[in-house]
């Protein structure tokens, strides 16, 4: 909605905030005349002479009439004498916001005088501030992009929420709304006990040193920790008194864990100091990517389009691409059930392993790092797992959550798998229709969709069950259920997929029966810790062998690729194409094939894809769809329809790019047809594109780039951070002309 510009503002108590708030809406223009009531002569006059307000007075009598919104940015617990004041002075029309810190206070303070919340008064509270006050210390900027909570009441007028919403838009904030109980709450803990806390530990150090001599060796950490106990100490006071309640419970909480702590150093637990601190430690890296905004989760809010220019290329150097996706998974879920210690070197920091990583953690898995993709997982046992606090959030990873499934359906407690708008709509009845044949109780929401309600204290029983698709997400989950299932459960697939899971259960000593296509698993056994070298991903090295095969004059080593057979699809279907490629260096790590891949630029022919392949590179296909484009003559691929269920529909978007960029194809529904132009130096014309949050899409048209005439823009490609960091650098790093642009 259009804001139309009001006439006066009003703002009581000249404070910092109040302050601050009048200089942010007079820049904006949000009206037409700023007035301001302050006691204090001094703030009068600094608000006259900084030009915060048009005319100062220190009677609400003089001003209140005139107001058509008025700001009360005085204490808490001024707010009801205020209230009374201003009460018969209000003009029917006018809008009442305030700026407080404790919400359930100043609802209350407005049903004394007014009898109820009036419906034109719509409670506020900016998060921003400053150890400063006065409104000397006011600042036009103080509110850019920080957030204000609303805490609208049922009967609130719309419009005056409206109004509300516009002046704090109009200051730079974000506004978000929340209810009264729950804003005290939240903040009882995220501001109120951390500046109870910083009050108190000056104090008490303070007492014990009069003359102040400590505070001259104290460094950073103090530094850090107490910079708000220079706050106001009669605001603090009464933000206290007002919000008694909720700071008491968030108090006991606090002096619980310090309790913890203080007998894990009395008895010399290290392990219990170790997994505080690494709880502690990972939390606080979290908040440290929101406030940085490097985390996918605040990425998805963010924008970053991927900008290629022309004139990259030849593709050449030696590199090493980050740990195979899908091993990084399995390393954390099976550490995490062994009885003892899993070292992991070459893990994947993407976010999708993160989650896997982040969920035993919430399942109570002491996990140390990933530091350099090294991760040391202090196994609890097949039987170990606790109840989590809350509801599992597996971000954009299909594979934690179809995996997570089968592990969590064993258990004795209730869970909750959710995950983000991609993952939400990806179909889990294939996994939850197994397990319920197991025994497994677990809701979905409709059409078998996420959020996955999983029912604990079944017991399961193994079955013999015949996978209606080829997937290794369907086949680990049944066969990591299995571990806990009564007798066996054995699972044939239709086509072979990967094995790392039957790989990796076999390398922690638990045996798996393998004959043909079939896989099984006898429950009641356990898992041994052991080490685990991840390899490079093959899915992740498939974009840069792409861009040195289609790439005149290329030359790229990728090194410690994986290479395991059900794996290794692109690596035929390139060579098939007519692709240079030479594998060297071939050794097998930790049960896993791996060599070095060497890719030289040669001409590409379009070919029919051998169906048997399909699995074995079945997330290779974006980037194979750009080889094709790149090959003389007509590429045919079928028996793909599981690529319309992947983070996107792969098929079709793969299709509606490489139309937008001048290439010809042909959608079917379980393949396409796509229509090479080899001969031609400039294959791809100049777009811009989407890629649906898919982050494989994304990379593949990046790497389209290099044979493209203009540019090519992929918007909102920030979920490329859950399978390959760094992507956009390394890419630099070996000639491709790619720009990572945030927006
Ligand atoms: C994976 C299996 C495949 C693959 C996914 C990872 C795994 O999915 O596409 O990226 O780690 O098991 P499907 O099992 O759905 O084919």
């Amino acid at each position: 909605m259009v804001h139309n510009r009001i006439n006066k503002l009003l703002v009581v108590g000249l404070g910092l905030i109040g302050g601050s708030v009048a200089l942010a809406a007079r820049r904006a223009g949000f009206a037409a005349e700023y007035l301001g009531v302050d006691l204090a002569q001094d703030e009068r006059q600094g608000a006259l002479t900084l030009g915060v307000v048009d005319r100062a007075s220190e009677s609400l009598a003089e001003l209140v009439p005139e107001a058509d919104l008025l700001v009360l940015a005085v204490p808490v617990l001024a707010m009801q004498p205020v209230l009374q004041a201003i009460k018969p002075l209000l003009k029917p029309t006018a809008v009442i916001t305030d700026v407080g810190s404790c919400k359930a206070v100043v609802l209350d303070a407005a049903t004394a005088v007014f009898g109820q919340l009036p419906p034109r008064f719509v409670l506020g509270h900016p998060i921003a501030g400053a150890e400063k006050s006065g409104v000397l210390a006011a600042r036009v900027e103080l509110f850019e992009r920080r957030k204000v909570i609303l805490t609208p009441a049922p009967d609130n007028d719309p419009q005056a929420l409206e109004l509300v919403r516009q002046l704090w838009t109009a200051c730079g904030a974000e506004v978000l709304e929340m209810d009264v109980t729950q804003h005290d709450q939240v903040l009882a803990r995220t501001s109120h006990l951390p500046h109870l806390l910083a009050f108190s530990l000056v104090d008490t150090l303070a007492r014990r040193d009069e003359r102040l001599d400590i505070f001259r060796y104290a460094a950073g950490g103090f530094r850090d920790f107490t910079r708000v106990a220079a706050s106001d100490p009669v605001m603090w006071r009464d933000i206290f008194l007002a919000n008694r309640d909720a700071t008491l419970d968030a108090l006991d909480e606090f002096l619980n864990g310090v309790q913890r702590l203080k007998s894990a150093v009395e008895s010399r637990d290290a392990e219990a100091l170790v997994s505080i601190f690494t709880r502690a430690k990972s939390a606080r890296d979290y908040f440290t990517a929101l406030l940085n905004e490097t985390g996918y989760q605040t990425m998805q809010n963010k924008r970053i389009n991927f900008v290629t220019q022309p004139g990259g290329g030849p593709v050449a150097g030696q590199i090493r691409v980050p740990g195979d996706k899908s091993i990084s998974h399995r390393s954390i879920m099976l550490g995490a059930l062994a009885t003892g210690i899993t070292r992991v070197k070459g893990f994947l920091e993407g976010e999708d392993a993160l989650a896997t990583l982040q969920t035993f953690r919430d399942l109570g898995v002491l996990i140390e790092g990933p530091h350099n993709g090294e991760v040391t997982i202090h196994g609890v046992g097949i039987k170990g797992l606790k109840q989590p606090q809350g509801p599992l959030y597996l971000g954009n990873s299909g594979t934690s959550m179809r995996l997570l499934a089968g592990i969590l359906a064993a258990q004795s407690f209730d869970t909750e798998l959710t995950g983000d708008a991609s993952l939400s709509k990806r179909p889990m009845g294939r996994v939850a229709d197994p397990l319920r044949l197991m025994g497994a109780e677990i809701e979905t929401a409709e059409g078998g969709r996420p959020p996955l309600k999983i029912k604990g204290g079944q017991k399961l029983k193994g079955i013999t069950y015949d996978l209606p698709m080829a997937s290794a997400q369907v086949k680990s989950c049944l066969l990591l259920a299995g571990l806990w299932a009564e007798g066996e459960t054995r699972v044939t697939e239709p086509a072979p997929t990967r094995d790392h899971t039957e790989r990796m259960l076999q390398g922690f000593g638990y045996p798996v029966f393998k004959q043909g296509a079939t896989a099984a698993v006898q429950g009641g056994g356990e898992l041994t810790a052991c080490d685990i070298d991840i390899p490079a991903d093959i899915s992740s090295a498939t974009f840069f062998m792409v861009a040195a095969a289609i790439s005149p004059g290329s030359d790229l080593t990728l090194e410690h690729v994986g290479i395991n057979p059900t794996r290794d699809g692109v690596i035929n279907i390139l060579r098939l194409m007519g692709a240079d490629l030479t594998l060297s260096n071939q050794r097998e790590v930790g049960g896993e094939p791996v060599a070095d891949i060497r890719v030289r630029y040669a001409p590409l022919k379009g070919i029919d894809i051998p169906e048997d392949q399909v699995p074995l590179a079945i997330d290779e296909f974006p980037a194979l769809f750009i080889a094709a484009a790149c090959a003389e003559g007509t590429t045919r691929l079928r028996g793909a329809e599981e690529l319309r269920v992947k983070e996107s529909d792969r098929i079709q978007v793969m299709a509606d790019g490489l139309l937008a960029l001048g290439v010809d194809c042909t959608v079917v529904d379980d393949g396409i047809d796509i229509q090479g132009k080899g001969n031609e130096t400039n294959v791809f014309g100049s777009a811009s594109l989407q890629c649906h949050h898919d982050h494989r899409i994304a990379m593949s048209f990046a790497v389209a780039g290099l044979r493209a005439s203009g540019s090519i823009t992929i918007e909102d490609c920030a979920t490329v951070n859950t399978s390959f960091p760094g992507f956009a650098e390394l890419a630099r790093s070996v000639g491709l002309k790619l720009d990572a642009i945030s927006g």
